[in-house]
C-alpha cells in the first residue's frame, strides 16, 4: 500500500516532472507475467435482459456487483451497463472500479497499465485524486498511457497531456518514467511511430503483455465518446478504422480539431483486458441510443466496432445519456 502523501507535496514534485519520451522503464521489479484473466466474479450473464427488459429486471441488479452505488445494470455477454441519476455518483463509482482492477492486476503481476483519452473523462476520474484511493493505490506501480493525443506541445491548451495532468496526474504520485507520453518535438506521423517503438519496447520488457493477437493487451482503458461515436481518433466511416498492421497510426483531418493526432487502432483497444466506456450528458444521449438500442444497422459507429477479443467493456452512464436508449433504465 502506498504511504499517505500530502497533496503539497505531491503539487512540489510533480508539477515539475516531464515524462520519458520513449517511456524506457527497468522490468526487474515486475513479477513474472501471468496471463490477465478476467475476474468473473463481477460478470453478471443478462443477455435476455439486454437491454429490452432492463427495466424490469433493474432492481435486483445491483446486487450482482461487488461494487456499490450502482443504480442499474444490464448485461451481454462481455458488455455491462451502468447508469446513475449523476456524474458525481457515476465519479464515486468509477474510481471503485478503478482501484478493484489495479489492486486486481498488481496482485498478479505487480503492475497496473491504464490508458486514458482526452475530453471529459480525465473530469470523471476526480475521485481517484481523493481519499480514500489517493492513499490506498498503489501508484507506483502504475503506468499510463493516451489512447489519442493531439500532435500539440504539452503545454498546449488543446494537449491530452495537459488535461490529464492537470485533473489527475499532477494529484497522484505515479513515477514520471511511468507517464508515457506523445513526444511532442515530432510530426504526426513521426510521433505515431515513435509512441508504437515505445510501446513495442514495454511489450518486450513485459510491461505491457501481449495479447493472443499480437497487439498489446492493456489491463484497463478509461475512454471517453464523442456525440458522433468516435472513441480515441477514430471517426466515423474515416479509413483509419480499418488499419490492422499498426499499434499507433496517425491522423490530419481529424473532423473535430485540432486536426492532427496519433490514435491507437482499434485492434490495440479490442485486445484490452477492461474498458470503461464513460459517457454523460444529453449530448450523447443520441449516440448511446444507437449504441445500446435494439435496432442494429449495418453503418456501425466507431463505438459499435468496440469488441473485446477477452475483455470486459463496461459503460458507465448518467441518466441523462441513456435518455434515448428505448428501455431508459432511469429509477
Ligand atoms: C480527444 C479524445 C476523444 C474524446 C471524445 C469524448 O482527444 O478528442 O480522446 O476521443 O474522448 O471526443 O470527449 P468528450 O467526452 O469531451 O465529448
Amino acid at each position: 500500500m502506498a504511504a499517505p502523501v500530502s497533496s503539497a507535496a505531491l503539487s512540489y514534485g510533480i508539477l515539475r516532472r516531464q515524462p520519458s519520451p520513449i517511456c524506457s522503464f527497468s522490468a526487474t521489479f515486475f513479477l513474472p507475467l501471468s496471463s490477465a484473466t478476467l475476474d468473473q466474479s463481477r460478470r453478471v450473464s443478462l443477455s435476455s435482459v439486454w437491454p429490452s427488459q432492463l427495466r424490469s429486471r433493474r432492481r435486483s441488479l445491483p446486487s450482482l456487483l461487488a461494487m456499490a452505488s450502482e443504480k442499474a445494470l444490464a448485461s451481454k455477454g462481455d458488455q455491462g451497463l451502468l447508469v446513475f441519476d449523476t456524474e458525481e455518483e457515476l465519479s464515486a463509482s468509477l474510481a471503485k472500479y478503478t482501484a478493484e482492477l489495479s489492486e486486481k492486476f498488481i496482485r498478479e503481476r505487480g503492475a497496473f497499465t491504464v490508458v486514458v483519452s482526452g475530453g471529459s473523462l480525465i473530469k470523471s476520474l476526480r475521485k481517484l485524486t481523493e481519499s480514500p484511493y489517493l492513499e490506498t493505490i498503489d501508484w507506483a506501480k502504475w503506468h499510463t498511457f493516451w489512447v489519442d493525443e493531439r500532435v500539440v506541445p504539452k503545454d498546449h491548451e488543446d494537449s491530452n497531456y495537459k488535461l490529464a495532468f492537470d485533473g489527475f496526474l499532477s494529484k497522484v504520485p505515479i513515477p514520471p518514467d511511468q507517464v508515457c507520453a506523445i513526444n511532442d518535438a515530432l510530426s504526426a506521423p513521426g510521433a505515431a511511430e515513435d509512441y508504437e517503438t515505445a510501446l513495442k519496447h514495454l511489450v518486450n520488457i513485459g510491461v505491457v503483455v501481449k495479447s493472443a493477437s499480437g497487439y498489446p493487451r492493456f489491463d484497463l482503458m478509461l475512454l471517453g465518446m464523442g456525440p458522433d461515436g468516435h472513441i480515441a481518433s477514430l471517426f466515423p466511416n474515416h479509413p483509419l478504422l480499418n488499419v490492422t498492421d499498426k499499434w499507433v497510426t496517425f491522423i490530419k483531418d481529424s473532423p473535430k480539431p485540432p486536426p492532427e493526432r496519433i490514435t491507437f487502432t482499434l485492434p490495440v483497444i479490442n485486445s484490452s483486458s477492461y474498458v470503461a466506456m464513460v459517457v454523460a450528458g444529453a449530448g450523447k444521449a443520441g449516440v448511446v441510443g444507437k449504441a445500446l438500442g435494439n435496432e442494429k444497422t449495418a453503418d456501425l459507429l466507431p463505438v459499435e466496432m468496440i469488441s473485446l477479443e477477452d475483455g470486459e467493456l463496461t459503460w458507465f452512464a448518467d441518466n441523462a445519456a441513456v435518455s434515448m436508449l428505448p428501455d431508459k433504465p432511469s429509477l
